[in-house]
């Protein structure tokens, strides 16, 4: 059986593809109601670097400011043990990226063909997929850092434009938030933290993590935060170690990045008891579950869409009949036929499948 989250991938890009025809018909609130993993932080807070340890590979664009300027919409797939591990992209149709260097060398070019070279940002997502059998099924968005002030050559809106596209991701009941906090600031003072309250007070789909945690003056822990004395949420924090700028200027890898996090933890007389919950590899499980709970969850509410779609879309086929743009037609095509195997998919999960049994 094709997992679930697999399959809100698979919507997801063709609803994205479609919203180019400007489909008018009930796909843009199927796909509001997909439920999605978004990070939200300060500039510089670990957002990139959380992400690359979830998937293990090196191919985000990084450097100080802002960097990230375009949403980016990352989905990933488990494959099979020693199958190659690949990206693509929607913008490059069928083209796979083995070289993940190219891969970033593309969404920095990507990023700018939109938004200019200058530091201007852009709510035009760029869609990537990632294949590999390290992954675990996941849909993730990196966002532009929150910040405080502009920098020269940016417009002054630019504060008040970040905040609110990281908003409109945010304030969506199916986005579950990850909320990156750097354990060398204090949480009180967290721009994460203050726009999770803010969307979701009960904490209900807010992930505290904090990362950082080699940085912090020695003598100090953040075992306040870390088991929710200080700011409760309804999951537990979980606290990060990342390549510091050091270790990425030596070409430190992602797995001896992920070991030597694991040895922290392991190591540390103020974390070695909770060291099981700790941690990049550990985050991305509990992401996929607590991803795969939601969607198990919402599965009436999805197909009731769904069945929607598929009626309007016929409908829409019959009415456009010959005359249609061949690839809007062929779009629309697709989407109806993912829509029919979602709708027989979601159908055996519901009729008892596997509980929790994806792949
Ligand atoms: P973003 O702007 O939020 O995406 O942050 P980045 O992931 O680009 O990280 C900003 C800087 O902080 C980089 O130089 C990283 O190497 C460094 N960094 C991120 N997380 C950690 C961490 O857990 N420990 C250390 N020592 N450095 C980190
Ligand atoms: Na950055
Ligand atoms: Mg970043």
């Amino acid at each position: 059986m094709e997992s679930v989250i697999g399959l809100v991938n698979r919507i997801q890009r063709a609803c994205t593809v479609l919203g180019d025809y400007g489909a008018d018909n009930a796909l843009p609130t199927l796909w509001d109601s997909l439920p999605t993993i978004v990070v939200v932080g300060g500039q510089s807070s670990g957002k990139s670097s959380v992400l690359e340890s979830i998937v293990g590979r090196d191919f985000l664009p990084r450097g100080s400011g802002i960097v990230t300027r375009r949403p980016l919409v990352l989905q990933l797939y488990k494959t099979e043990q020693g199958q190659e591990e690949y990206a693509q992209f929607l913008h490059q149709g069928n083209k796979k990226f083995t070289d993940f260097s190219l891969v970033r060398k593309e969404i920095q070019e990507e990023t700018d063909r939109v938004t200019g070279k200058g530091k201007q940002i852009s709510p035009l997502p760029i869609n990537l997929s990632i294949y590999s059998p390290n992954v675990v099924n996941l849909t993730l968005i990196d966002l532009p850092g929150l910040t405080k002030v502009a920098v020269e050559g940016q417009p002054e809106s630019i504060v008040q434009d970040i905040e609110n596209m990281v908003r409109s991701y945010v304030e969506k009941p199916n986005c579950i938030i990850l909320a990156i906090t750097p354990a060398n600031q204090d949480i009180a003072t967290s721009d994460a933290i203050k726009l999770a309250r803010e969307v979701d007070p009960a904490g209900e789909r807010t992930f505290g993590v904090l990362t950082k945690l080699d940085l912090m003056d020695r003598g100090t822990n953040a075992l306040d935060v870390l088991e929710g004395r200080s700011y409760r949420l309804q999951h537990p924090w979980v606290g990060i170690v990342n390549r510091s700028q050091a270790d990425i200027n030596r070409n430190v890898d992602m797995l001896a990045a992920r070991r030597r996090e694991r040895e922290f933890f392991a190591a540390s007389p103020d974390y070695g008891r909770i060291a099981s919950r700790m941690g990049s590899e550990y985050l991305a499980k509990l992401l996929s579950r607590k991803l795969e709970s939601v969607i198990k969850a919402r599965i009436p509410g999805i197909m009731s869409l769904i069945n929607q779609s598929i009626d309007e879309l016929e409908a829409e086929l019959d009415h456009l009949g010959r005359t249609v743009v061949v690839d809007a037609g062929a779009q629309l095509y697709t989407i109806l036929e993912l829509c029919r195997a979602f709708d027989h998919v979601f159908k055996e999960h519901l009729d008892g499948g596997r509980p929790g049994g994806d792949r």
